[in-house]
Formats: structure tokens, sequence, C-alpha cells
């Protein structure tokens, strides 16, 4: 078996250095058409009655509060602003969901934030928090006419602790630039995934966002040891800890990661970050079969414990869309059912690849893997993490929509989900070669290393039908099997109707007692989440 491709990986590294000169800021419009409203797509959806209209004297009013320490505002409401000025605080990153929003307002300071909370919820005026706006379940972006306050100008890092590895920075910092922050400083920020060249830390932290390396380097519910947040009512709840351990009271930092603005903004963070590690090796192996793949996970935690950093799952299907959707080669020249990128994280080159050989030997021996590739520079290793992070984006160009699903599963049944829901979609007749059928391909991917499965069905246009097949029959066989209708991405306007497969009715009800705490008129992302 040829292992070691490296005259195949000759060729992949020309187109390397092409992605690393690219930015990897997402364009604006993935699909060509524009979305319909939400409030037209979802009639059931009905504008509540409770919030205030917003009208002159409040813009006036906003405007007033960035007048000194600066910031921006668009303004519908002001006939010589262009309408288009707010397609992109409206549209969110799967062209799913439009809202309707008239102003959008971009803040430079916590205190400002406080300000405009305060008022807003004085008038009963409804607020969806922005950051990057690359949620996949429609929450950073308005169903009616909420206001949008985009964190986008808070985007300062404060400070750096190289001992202690603690970083503080704003809310609105962009994942990536944090990161390339912190590789001058030879640390890393514990989370990495394909949007950070368009995420904000402070939205990673609202949606508890999992990534690429969370096997590794953990959740951010344990790596974010501080928040500075404001409450509905403009309160600033200053708990911005630079301490490993603080077991005093309640955690209530906790309460803010993972709650999608629901009850308040986050406008700072303090990060326990890594050092970066000296060696990385990372291996693209063809498996034929998904109870290989359960064997190569296994092993492969055995062989590399601390240093294995990522087991990250794809199928043919997936791949055959970035064959057909990027530039990016190959790795592998036969087709395989599955394929797994490997990543090992250490201090020491000789002993980790000492590791890894000693793993890819096992494998190939048992017959766990049928072939494989190793990158031998930082270029190949760019591209081989290309074929997994592409993914997203390339499945986006597949059709004119993508139904996306991200559900924590037993390792065992994981892949089952994918299989049956092409059963189910292709006994429907929605799933065909055919442009009659709506349904172009199904897809499986996903943070196997974290039990972690993305379901994603790729269409030609977002259709009810396919919608109706999907939910709630992907939400029922999830919790058949003891799974989370969310790994990663949260609930947003995609599940809130579904937290009943996940949550019992106890923990539903205790939700919305403590959001009746924090935001009593309700103004914080309304329509969304519980
Ligand atoms: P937004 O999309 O703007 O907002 C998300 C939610 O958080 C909204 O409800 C919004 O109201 C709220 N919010 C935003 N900022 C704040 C704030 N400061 N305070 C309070 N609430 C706030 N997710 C993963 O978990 N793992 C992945 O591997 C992953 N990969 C992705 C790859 C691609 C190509 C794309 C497009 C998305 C991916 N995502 C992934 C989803 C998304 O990037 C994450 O959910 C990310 O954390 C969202 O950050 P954001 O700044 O874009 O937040
Ligand atoms: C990923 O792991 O690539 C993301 O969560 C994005 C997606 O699900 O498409
Ligand atoms: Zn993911």
């Amino acid at each position: 078996m040829l292992f070691l491709r490296k005259e195949v990986f000759t060729q992949v590294g020309r187109f390397a250095a092409v992605n690393a000169n690219a930015s990897t800021k997402f364009c604006s419009l993935r699909f060509a058409h524009k979305p319909s409203f939400t409030a037209d797509s979802y009639p059931s959806l009905q504008r509540d009655s409770r919030y205030a209209t917003l009208n002159q004297a409040d813009v006036d009013f906003l405007k007033s509060i960035l007048k000194t320490e600066g910031g921006s505002i668009v303004n519908g409401l002001d006939q010589s602003t262009d309408p288009s000025d707010l397609d992109a605080f409206n549209t969110d990153w799967t062209h799913k969901y439009r809202g309707k929003t008239e102003v959008a307002i971009k803040p430079k300071t916590t205190q400002q934030v406080s300000q405009i909370l305060k008022y807003c919820n004085s008038r009963k005026l409804a607020v969806v928090p922005q950051g990057g706006n690359t949620g996949l379940v429609g929450g950073s972006i308005p169903v009616f006419d909420e206001i949008v306050l985009n964190l986008g100008l808070m985007n300062k890092i404060h400070s750096f602790d190289e001992l202690s590895g603690v970083l503080s920075l704003d809310a609105g910092v962009i994942l990536e630039n944090a990161d390339s922050f912190l590789a001058e400083k030879d640390h890393m920020f514990p989370l990495d995934l394909g949007a950070k060249g368009s995420c904000q830390v402070g939205g990673c932290a609202a949606t508890a966002a999992g990534g690429l390396r969370l096997l590794r380097y953990g959740s951010l519910r344990g790596t974010i040891l501080g928040i500075e947040a404001v409450l509905p009512d403009g309160t600033i709840l200053d708990n911005m800890v630079t301490l490993r351990k603080d077991n005093t009271g309640l955690d209530l930092k906790q309460l803010f990661i993972g709650s999608e603005g629901y009850l308040g903004i986050i406008t700072r963070l303090t990060v326990i970050c890594p050092r970066r590690p000296r060696s990385t090796n990372v291996a693209f192996f063809g498996v034929s079969s998904y109870e290989n793949v359960l064997k190569a996970f296994s092993e492969s935690k055995a062989y590399l414990t601390e240093i294995l950093s990522a087991f990250e799952l794809m199928d043919n299907t997936s791949q055959r869309l970035v064959d057909a959707h990027s530039s990016t080669q190959r790795p592998l020249e036969d087709e395989h059912p599955f394929y797994v990128l490997l990543e090992t994280q250490g201090s020491n080159k000789e002993h980790d690849e000492q590791k890894l050989n000693a793993l890819i030997e096992h494998l190939i021996e048992d017959e766990v893997i049928t072939d494989g590739v190793i990158a031998q520079d930082e270029s190949q290793l760019r591209v081989l993490w290309e074929r997994r992070e592409g993914i997203t984006e390339c499945l986006a160009k597949a059709g004119s929509g993508v139904y996306k699903y991200d559900v924590s599963l037993p390792l065992k049944v994981l892949y089952d989900l994918v299989n049956d829901t092409k059963q189910r979609l292709t006994d429907l007749k929605l799933l065909g070669e055919s442009s009659d059928h709506p349904v172009i391909d199904v897809v499986g991917f996903g943070h196997m290393g974290d039990g972690n499965l993305h379901l994603n069905i790729a269409v030609r246009k977002y259709d009810k039908r396919v919608e109706k097949a999907l939910q709630p029959w992907v939400f029922e066989w999830v919790a058949s099997h003891r799974g989370s209708i969310s790994a990663e991405h949260g609930l947003g306007l995609l599940k809130k109707p579904y937290i009943g497969y996940s949550k019992s009715p106890e923990m539903i009800s205790l939700m919305k007692i403590l959001k009746n705490v924090f935001d009593p008129n309700g103004i914080m992302l309304p329509y969304k989440y519980v």
C-alpha cells in the first residue's frame, strides 16, 4: 500500500500556496437568490404586540448615545439611507432567514451597550445581538423589526499574560484575529472553526461553539474564565475573572455561555489559552466502512493519547462536493465510503511522529484503513484541513439551500442517521438526480471525536415538503437514540420549537423563570431560543 504519497502532495502544495494568500473572510452572498422574509416563510410567527415600534425619536436618542465615544448606526427610517445597507444585518449565512430591521447599531463601548439596552428596555423595543453573523440556526438576525445590536466595532484586545496564558478581549474581536495575536506570543486560541475569519469571540461564547479541536482543548465552558455582560436593564455585570479557580457562589458566567443573546449581551471575555504546539501532524485516511472508522477512532485514542487533537469524519458525498465546488485537489486518488482527518499536536516532533507512525502501521496491518496520506509540510497540512473545513461552503454552492442539523449521538449509531435520512427522502421521492427532486444530496460529516454529526441536506431550493419530511423526524430520531438535537450550533429560530426533544419540561420551565429574572420585558432575542 502506498501510504505517504509525496508525489501527489507536490501538486497539492501548489494549491495550498494560493489558499494561503486568500483571505478566510466569507463573501457576503453564498447563494445567488435573496431569501424570502422569515415572517413570510413561517406565517405561524406573528409579531408580538408587546413590543413598541421604532420611531424617529428613538433613533435620535440612540444616535445621541453614540455621539461622544463613537460607534455607528444604519437608520432605515431615514429616506436618504440606501435600504440595501441593511441587507447584511437582515440576512443569515445560510440565506434561509431574512429579517426586517430598520436600524442596526454598532456601539464601541460597554457603557454605550448599557445605555442602548436601558433605553430599549424602557421603551420595550426588541433587540437581537449580532456578532459575525455566521450562526447556522437563524439566531443572529431579526424576525420582524427588532433592532440589531452588532458588536463589530468592539474589537480591542486588552491584555495577555504570557505566564498564565490569560487573554482579555472585547466580544467583537474576530476569532482569527485573536488567534493571530496569540501566535505572535507563541500561544493559540483554544477554539478553531471554519468561520474563524468572520465569527467573533463573543458570538462563539454566546453559542458555546465547539469547533475542530474540542477533543483536545476542551469546551469554551471550561476555557472562558470570565465574562463582562450587559443585562437588558443596562446593568453591567463585571465578572472578568483571570483566575483558573474561583469557587465563590454560583458561576453566573456559565448562564451567558451558550445563551445565544437570550439573557443579555456579552461585551468582554477572559480566556485561558494554551501554548502553540511545536509539532503538528495531519493525516487523511480512506476507510471502507463506518465500523472501521469506529475502530480507527478507538485505536487513535489508545496510541496517541494526549497528542490527539482532532478526529474528523467525512463521508464520500461530502468529498465529492468539495471536488465539485473547490479547487483543492483530492489527497487520495481512489474514492472511499468514509474519510478521516486526524491531527496530532505536541511539543516533540520525533516523539509525535513515532506515535503516529506506530498507529498507522497498526491500522494498516489490521486493515482498518485502506489508504491515506500524511502532510509533509505546512501547506499540505492546510490543504488537508481545507478538505474538511471547506465542506460547509461547498454545500452552500451545491444548490440554493441547505437544511442543516447538528446533533450529538452515541458513536455507534452516529452515521445511521445519515443512512436513514437518505432512505426516508428517497422513499418520499424527494431525493434524486433529476430536477423534479428538491434534494440534491444528503451529507454526513463532523467532529467524530466529540460524538457530533453534521447532517446536511443540500436542496435545489428551500422547499416546505423537504422541511416537513425532516422536522420533527430528525429530532425524534435523535431523541430516540438519546442524543442532543444541538451539539454546537444552538437553538436559534430553527430549533426553538424542538428543545423538548433534548430537555425535560422541568428544565425548560426553569429556563423560562431565569429568563424572566434577567429580562422581564422579554426584549432580548424574541421568537427564538426557548
Ligand atoms: P452570530 O452568528 O452573529 O450570533 C450567534 C448567536 O449568538 C445569535 O443568537 C446572536 O444573537 C448571539 N450573539 C452574538 N454575539 C453575541 C454577544 N456578544 N452577546 C450575546 N449574544 C451574542 N460552529 C461550531 O460550533 N463549530 C464549528 O465547527 C463551526 N463551523 C462553522 C463553519 C462555517 C463555515 C460557518 C459558516 C459556521 C460555523 N459554525 C460552527 C457556526 C458559527 O460560526 C458559530 O456558531 C459561531 O460561534 C457564531 O459566531 P458569530 O460571531 O458569527 O455569531
Ligand atoms: C463544521 O463543523 O464544519 C461546522 O459546524 C459547520 C457546519 O455544520 O456546516
Ligand atoms: Zn461543527
